[in-house]
């Protein structure tokens, strides 16, 4: 983790209860960037989509972890929230506003379009071993 002028990662129970924990962890970790109110706002909206996806469709509720890495370089930072469940077949089409797969459960299908709104990059990508992983940063402004 030498890239980053600092860094946490935690492992955590893919369960619904426990994005709200990971959401506040993150935020609480940025405020050494003195970040404003909507900055941060926007990272745990971000935060709060790809934490969710994890758990509805990585899993579909099922058993399983998910893993955080949140890393700060010059006033950026970086969040990476991989799941290592299904995967997405086309990630392209996962990406495009109001595509979901899960449109029973009344998902509005925009957690993708959200984070990238809200964050300055998004990279989505399957992982070698199964499952997916999202990386996302933003500059925090002075
Ligand atoms: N971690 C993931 N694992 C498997 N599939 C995912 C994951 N994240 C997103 N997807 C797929 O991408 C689609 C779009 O995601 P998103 O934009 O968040 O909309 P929604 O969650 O409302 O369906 C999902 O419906 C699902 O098919
Ligand atoms: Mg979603």
């Amino acid at each position: 983790m030498e890239e980053f002028e600092n860094y946490f990662k935690m492992t955590i129970d893919a369960k619904l209860i426990n994005e709200g924990f990971v959401r506040s962890m993150v935020a609480a970790f940025c405020v050494q960037l003195n970040p404003s109110v909507s900055e941060i706002s926007d990272i745990k909206t971000a935060v709060s989509e790809a934490v969710t996806n994890c758990i509805v469709h990585g899993y579909s509720g099922k058993k399983g972890c998910i893993d955080v890495l949140v890393g700060l370089r010059d006033s950026t930072i970086y969040i990476k929230i991989s799941d290592a469940g299904i995967g997405i077949d086309d990630i392209e089409k996962a990406r495009q506003p109001f595509f979901t797969t899960k449109a029973k459960e009344e998902r509005s299908g925009m957690g993708f379009t959200l984070m990238e709104s809200f964050m300055d990059t998004l990279k989505v990508y399957n992982n070698q071993n199964g499952g997916v992983t999202v990386e996302m940063s933003k500059e925090i402004k002075v």
